[in-house]
Parts: structure tokens; C-alpha cells; sequence
């Protein structure tokens, strides 16, 4: 049987950009009959395929997948962070699980700020105290475990191999180690994994090995979760945090536990959308903005146009105001998921919008009241349909930059993604409320926003994507670019992107997404609208469309089962299916 891959290049990306709107510069999705698998790196993509091609189904392939990018993917893949997975068996009944990081039983809801009540620059971004609890390890135990066929043994040999044996970098892998060089050397124990003797920078062509890493993943392999939660695993990581001003403690790991809960659901043009619940913001957010949505005609008024846009930007700034004022972790806060995902609430948001004018965010301000770009987001299908959206971090780049000696496992930040304080933006830029606040064993408020829709009963679309506040717009924007504006998924991935989330009160375009004269209408409506030089890669979404590259291909039928792309702004990613 023959495999397919095709790579994300920034070669791509220029293109793509350049000859924007008309958007005939996407390279064609990668078509599959029987199983297909997109990942931010294409050897886990690759180990995913492998998965599914020995019998495991998608369930399996996500759990190899999640391990062996931690290997190949140190950046956001990880076994000491957190993340969600929503799944779609092949009946299609849906289910989502948490495993996404708590606050350690020591934390206070002012922990990071110092005695005059203002923030301390660093203290929940760096470092030990910025490190949650990881879940990664438990969650995905927890679906080989409910959900899977294989053994983890099985599912956890190609990390392990990688781990061991080394990867040979390539430019991506390079260029990603590279940036975060920086902040590696400031720790003993990730310098000497992530930078060669004397700090340097490894170069493409070169092999990568993580012998430290590679032992954890045995442990793991051998004894289970116990062996992170419980074993030795747990005592290196409270040892190194207490040596460096950190409050993890045992009792944090042992008790840890993932949730398995209901994903959020709304309907939008006949399709059914399945996705992260609370503790994430991400599908309750989707929905709010498609049901305003669904009340224009978006493909009437065209991809891009200062119509489209105007109302794009002010669903947005209405969700993202509940999002940052009234969403946390469900066992911490009531959350208002009905009325958020309501369409008469959609309804009452479209009577506020003017069709001429710009909404003033100030105005939204509710009474008394961040996220980094590196997140990873995978997504995958196998040949009974069983289908998977994962999306999983360390928060910030390399999360917390710090590993325990002897673990080889980098720690994540997530610490930084609640409420420090209220009112004030976080490094990312939200501006967040009480219901985020910190609490002991606490989830913070996440965008992560892994999704699976269906129409007519079967699987339609898999889709997420990294990306800090704005994965939440980068899914959205890829689904209506699927179905109001008929693009094909890699098209609808690749596609220029806009974003709103209500504070900063401004319209961020990447290079390239508006014309001058939509910038000129847009303008005189009253939208400030600006390039945001700060994230030069606006997330790395992955998709899979069944059944056809486009709704136009999948009505008529005849088109491939499995059509995947991944992001031409990922430098190292892969769509590969069998
Ligand atoms: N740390 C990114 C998110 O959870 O939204």
C-alpha cells in the first residue's frame, strides 16, 4: 500500500500568503483511504500511520503520537504538561478528556504578585513556581486504557526508540531549538539535552539524543502513570523545585486525576460541532461566534471582505468578553456554557452589532472585574472512522524552560495561563477575570480547542490548532473557510487570519490577510486594525476533511475518504495517511 506525506514548508507559506485571496496557491491536501494522521512533526505523524497500519485505531495512534512527539517536538509536545482530547467513535458517540495541568495544593490566589499587589515580571511565566501539575502521562494512559486496543508498550516504543537512538534535525526542529536557546541555557539540566557543549545551537543533519528522556519513557512503558505520579519520576521533580523556590509537592502527583467530560456542542449550518468543554474556553467560544455567525451570509458576502470581517470581529469581541470574565475550571466556578452556546443569546449579541460601526470594547467592560504561541495540536482518523483531536502544551515555548536532573522531561508554565490578577493583562494579553483565579488543584482557563464535527451522522472535519488566546479564531476561521467560503482544508488552514479578543481593542491581520481597500473600509467603520509583528507564526493548524478536500467535492462524492493538511506555516509538520 502506498504512503503519503506531505510536508508543512515556509515555502508554502510565502506562496500562500503572496497570491492571497485567490488562494489557488495551496498545495492539494494529502489524500488516504484508511487512516490518516497530522501532526506539528512528521516523524510522530509518521509513527501515528504505523500505528493504525498494525491494527491500532485512532485512539491508540494519539496515545504514540502524544509520546513520541515529546520526543521530536520538545517545544509544545511533552510529558510534563497538559492537554484535551476529544474523541468521535465510530458510532459516533463523543467524549473529551482533561488532562490538563492543576495548581500545585500549595498555590495562592496572589502568588504572583509582590507586596504592593503588582505582578511579578516572570514569576508565573519561568521557572519552578510557574510549573502545574502535568497531566499528560495520566491522560494518555487514560485513553489507551478506555479507548484503546494496544499494548502501552507498544504505543510507547517509538518515543522510546527516538529518545534513545537520537532524530536527526531538520531545519524546522533547528529552527525551533534555536529560539528557544535562550531560554534553555538558563537551566543546568535542559542546556545540557537541548544545546551542545559550550551553549551551541545544534545544526541541521545533526542527531539528538535524550538518554534521560528515553529512561522516564521506560519507567512509564513498565509501571504506568505510577512510575511518573508516584515514582521516582514525581520525587526528582518536587526535589529540583524545592532546590529552586518551587511549591510542587508528592502529594500534588498522587493525586492527580483526569476527567472525562461531555464535549461542548452546537449546531452551525446543519453541521454538529463537538468541542473542548470548561476547563477550555475554546468550543464554548467557537459556538458563541458561529451562532452569530450563522445569522449572516457569509458566503455571500465573501472571504475577506470589510462585511465579513466587521461582523467576524464583533462576534468576536462579544464571546471573548465572557470568555475572560466568566469562564475557570467547572469544579471551581459555575460556567455559563447553555446560555454562551444559546442561539437566542446569539440573537441578543446581533441586535447590539451596528452593520456600519465598530463595538467599543470599553463599553463591554463587565462589572468588577495569555497564552503563548506554543501549543501543539494534532489531529487523526482511522479506517472505521474512530476520529481524534488533540491539543496539548507546555504553555509557552518550552514551557517553564526547566527539566528536573534525570528526567529529561521539561515542565510546563501553565501557572501563567490564570488570573494573576484580575483585571490586568496577562503576558499574552488577556485580560481575565475572578472566575480564573488560582486556586489548590485548580485547572486555569485554557483556548485549547480540539474539535471534531459531523454532518448527516458521520465524521466531516477533525480540526485545532496552537496558538495562545487565538486558537480559538484559528479553528474557527479554518471551519468557515471550509464551509461558508468552499475552500479545500489545506486552503482553509493555510488562508490569511484575523483575529479580535475583545482587549486590546484592535483587529490583528497577519501580512498580507486585507486589502488595502477593505483596510480603508474598515477603517472608516471605526475597527483599528494592525499587523501584530510580535507573532510572526499565527499557529499551526491540523485537519482532516472525510469524504472530499471540499463541501462542494463531498457533495458530489467520489472525492478521497481522508484529506489532510496540515499548516504551511508549520516548519516541520506533516499530513501522512495510508
Ligand atoms: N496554554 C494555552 C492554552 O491552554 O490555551
Amino acid at each position: 500500500m502506498l504512503s503519503v506525506t506531505r510536508r508543512g514548508t515556509f515555502a508554502a507559506l510565502i506562496l500562500s500568503i503572496a497570491l492571497s485571496p485567490a488562494l489557488a496557491a495551496s498545495p492539494e491536501p494529502v489524500k488516504a483511504e484508511h487512516g490518516m494522521v497530522v501532526s506539528a512533526q512528521h516523524l510522530a505523524s509518521d509513527v501515528g500511520v504505523d500505528i493504525l497500519r498494525k491494527g491500532g485505531n485512532a485512539i491508540d495512534a494519539a496515545v504514540a503520537v502524544g509520546y513520541a512527539l515529546a520526543v521530536v517536538y520538545p517545544t509544545a509536545g511533552n510529558i510534563g504538561g497538559g492537554g484535551f482530547m476529544t474523541i468521535r467513535l465510530k458510532h459516533g458517540k463523543t467524549t473529551f478528556l482533561d488532562f490538563r495541568e492543576r495548581a500545585p495544593l500549595a498555590s495562592t490566589k496572589a502568588m504572583y504578585l509582590d507586596g504592593k499587589g503588582e505582578i511579578v515580571k516572570g514569576a508565573s511565566t519561568s521557572g519552578y513556581l510557574a510549573v502545574g501539575v502535568p497531566g499528560s502521562v495520566m491522560g494518555l494512559e487514560t485513553a489507551r486504557e478506555k479507548y484503546g486496543t494496544l499494548s502501552r508498550e507498544e504505543l510507547l516504543a517509538p518515543a522510546i526508540r527516538f529518545a534513545k537512538d537520537g532524530f536527526v534535525l531538520d531545519q524546522g526542529d533547528v529552527a525551533s531549538l534555536g529560539n528557544g536557546a535562550k531560554k534553555l541555557s538558563n537551566d543546568k539540566a535542559a542546556a545540557a539535552i537541548f544545546l551542545k557543549p559550550g551553549g551551541k545551537t545544534f545544526e541541521i543533519g545533526e542527531t539528538l539524543v535524550q538518554p534521560d528522556l528515553a529512561a522516564s519513557l521506560t519507567s512509564i512503558s513498565q509501571n504506568g502513570p505510577d512510575a511518573f505520579y508516584k515514582g521516582a519520576i514525581a520525587d526528582d521533580i518536587v526535589k529540583a523545585s524545592a532546590a529552586a523556590g518551587g511549591i510542587l509537592a508528592k502529594a500534588d502527583f498522587e493525586q492527580y486525576t483526569v476527567r472525562e467530560l461531555n464535549p461542548v456542542t452546537c449546531n452551525y449550518r446543519g453541521y454538529e460541532i463537538a468541542s473542548s468543554p470548561p476547563p477550555s474556553s475554546g468550543g464554548v467560544i467557537i459556538c458563541e461566534i458561529l451562532n452569530v455567525l450563522e445569522g449572516y451570509p457569509l458566503s455571500y458576502l465573501g472571504y475577506g471582505s470589510a462585511e465579513t470581517v466587521h461582523v467576524m470581529v464583533e462576534a468576536m469581541r462579544h464571546a471573548y468578553v465572557d470568555r475572560n470574565s466568566a469562564l475557570g475550571d467547572p469544579d471551581f466556578v459555575e460556567n455559563p456554557v447553555e446560555k454562551f452556546t444559546d442561539k437566542a443569546y446569539a440573537k441578543e449579541i446581533r441586535e447590539k452589532i451596528s452593520p456600519f460601526k465598530a463595538g467599543i470594547s470599553k463599553d463591554l467592560m463587565p462589572k468588577g472585574m495569555g497564552e503563548s504561541t506554543e501549543t501543539t495540536h494534532y489531529s487523526i482518523i482511522d479506517n472505521d472512522d474512530n476520529a481524534v483531536a488533540v491539543t496539548y502544551t507546555l504553555n509557552g515555548s518550552f514551557g517553564a524552560g526547566v527539566v528536573a536532573p534525570g528526567t529529561g522531561i521539561l515542565l510546563n508554565n501553565e501557572m501563567d495561563d490564570f488570573t494573576s490578577k484580575p483585571g490586568s493583562p496577562n503576558l499574552y494579553g488577556l485580560v481575565q477575570g475572578e472566575a480564573n483565579a488560582i486556586e489548590p488543584k485548580k485547572t486555569p482557563l485554557s483556548s485549547m480547542s480540539p474539535t471534531i464535527i459531523s454532518k448527516d451522522g458521520k465524521p466531516f472535519m477533525v480540526i485545532g490548532s496552537p496558538g495562545g488566546a487565538r486558537i480559538i479564531t484559528i479553528t474557527l476561521e479554518t471551519i468557515i473557510n471550509v464551509i461558508d467560503h468552499g475552500m479545500n482544508i489545506q486552503e482553509a488552514i493555510d488562508a490569511p487570519r484575523i483575529h479580535h479578543q475583545w482587549l486590546p481593542d484592535t483587529v490583528f491581520m497577519e501580512p498580507f490577510a486585507l486589502s488595502t481597500d477593505t483596510l480603508k473600509l474598515l477603517s472608516e467603520m471605526g475597527h483599528d486594525v494592525q499587523i501584530d509583528a510580535s507573532w510572526p507564526v499565527w499557529g499551526q493548524a491540523a485537519g482532516i476533511l472525510v469524504g472530499g478536500k471540499t463541501v462542494a467535492e463531498i457533495e458530489k462524492g467520489g472525492g478521497a475518504r481522508y484529506n489532510g493538511a496540515m499548516d504551511s506555516r508549520a516548519t516541520s509538520g506533516a499530513a501522512s495517511g495510508y
